[in-house]
């Protein structure tokens, strides 16, 4: 199976996972500064990356890929939100940017991966505006040197996670202020849209395949909501204009009016993050809405990975397909897709887990999917937000004692890949 040319192999990180550094070169607080995780551990060192940046970006490129996604911290470059540029931060990236482009490798840059300057929040629309000067500074300081941009990570995970059920920063734990939440995020991508400079600039998406458990008409309007609630909430704005009506009815059923402005549509291309499908059943009870995920360890008789989730990589192909069909031509980038296994150095379950889903994307390839690269998550095992360090989803083993980073068998596997661009 080979890939069409120019096709982008690459292997994701975010900021505040892998930097530590929280205090140098005049960086601001981030929301995940100060929020406390049930195993107590923190971001301050991380993999130590922003000091071993150098030693990474010679990783990469021994791994054979020709494409890293990495984040900018916010608080890096705008320290308190808004106002002051630290020029500090916009070195550090430059010379990150730089070292990567002199190894022949493509950065994709995410502006923003949950990060947030400590002074700001999503539930307030200032920082849509804030977010957009941002971006602007991003792009007026890189944009001479980086083709792929993408707005914001996840608006779903963040706001959902971070504002309605207080796992994750900032801890909010109200379904009306994360529906606020991320309709700011998805009006910041639009603001900083209009800024764009020339190259791609798209907006990553936690997508989420849903499939109804049996064939009766309750499962199915069961799973149709679910698609609503992760996947059509974002893509209908983004691709069409407008929410969904049903979804838009379902959530002011649950949390009042909502008066969301209308946002311009528009984006060069979609992040798709790919993880795992959902299994659907209706559930008068559930929350926020009339459905239940199926548990893929305890309700399903499926293959799982090491983190109990299912692995489904026709779910990623389904995915793909379905863009195409409902949403028109989009240009896709895989901008995620990854799994937890413990074993290292040897870890035939990431090899094989990487394989089908590398696979699964040649499928819709070949249906007329317009695929432009496949990001993996992650280059390194790192800081997994709520979880901590336990779960680890790298191609690279991190040694958290000594930050020794050893290549495993996945890494060298998904290198043989890139460098042939064919499975
Ligand atoms: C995604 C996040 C990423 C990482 C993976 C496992 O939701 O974007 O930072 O945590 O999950």
């Amino acid at each position: 199976m080979r890939f069409p040319d120019d096709f982008l192999w690459g292997a994701s990180t975010s900021s505040f996972q892998i930097e530590g550094s929280l205090d140098a070169d005049g960086r601001g607080r981030s929301i995940w500064d100060d929020f406390t995780i049930e195993t107590g551990e923190t971001g301050a060192v991380a993999c130590d990356h922003y000091r071993r940046w150098r030693d990474d970006v010679e990783l990469v490129a021994s791994l054979g890929v020709n494409a890293y996604r990495f984040s900018l911290a916010w608080p890096r470059i705008v320290p308190d939100g808004r106002g002051a540029v630290e020029q500090r931060g916009i070195d550090h990236y430059s010379r990150l940017l730089d070292a990567l482009l002199e190894r022949g490798i493509e950065p994709v840059v995410t502006l923003y991966h949950w990060d947030l300057p400590a002074t700001l929040d999503w539930r307030d629309r200032d920082t849509a505006e804030r977010f957009a000067e941002y971006a602007a500074v991003c792009f007026d300081s890189f944009g001479d040197r980086v083709r792929w941009w993408i707005t914001i990570n996840e608006p779903w995970v963040h706001g959902i996670l971070g504002y309605a059920d207080g796992i994750h920063a900032p801890g909010g734990k109200d379904l009306r202020g994360a529906v606020h939440a991320m309709h700011h995020m998805l009006l910041g991508h639009a603001l900083a849209y209009e800024r764009r400079p020339r190259g791609e600039t798209g907006i990553a998406f936690s997508l989420f395949p849903t499939y109804p458990e049996s064939e009766s008409d309750a499962d199915r309007e069961a799973a149709r909501i679910c698609d609503g609630y992760h996947n059509r909430w974002f893509l209908d704005p983004m691709l069409k204009g407008g929410y969904p009506d049903d979804m838009l009815r379902l959530y002011e059923d649950r949390v009042g009016p909502l008066e969301l402005e209308p946002i311009p549509a528009g984006c060069d291309f979609v992040g798709v993050n790919y993880y795992s499908r959902g299994v659907i059943r209706h559930d008068p009870d559930g929350t926020p809405f009339p459905y239940h995920v199926l548990h893929a360890r305890n309700e399903l008789d499926v293959e799982l990975t090491d983190g109990g989730y299912e692995i489904a990589p026709f779910g990623l192909t389904d995915l793909l397909v379905r863009l195409k069909r409902d949403y028109g031509d989009v240009p896709v980038m895989i901008t995620e897709n990854g799994a937890i296994y413990y074993d290292a150095p040897h870890d035939p379950g990431r090899v094989e887990f990487l394989r089908r889903h590398v696979e699964a994307v040649g499928e819709a390839i070949a249906q007329g999917v317009d695929v432009r690269g496949y990001c993996h998550w992650s280059l390194l095992d790192n800081f997994e937000w709520a979880m901590g360090y336990k779960p680890r989803f790298g191609l690279v083993h991190v040694d958290y004692e000594t930050q020794a980073r050893t290549v495993k068998d996945s890494g060298r596997a998904y290198g043989e890949i890139a460098a042939r661009n064919a499975l």
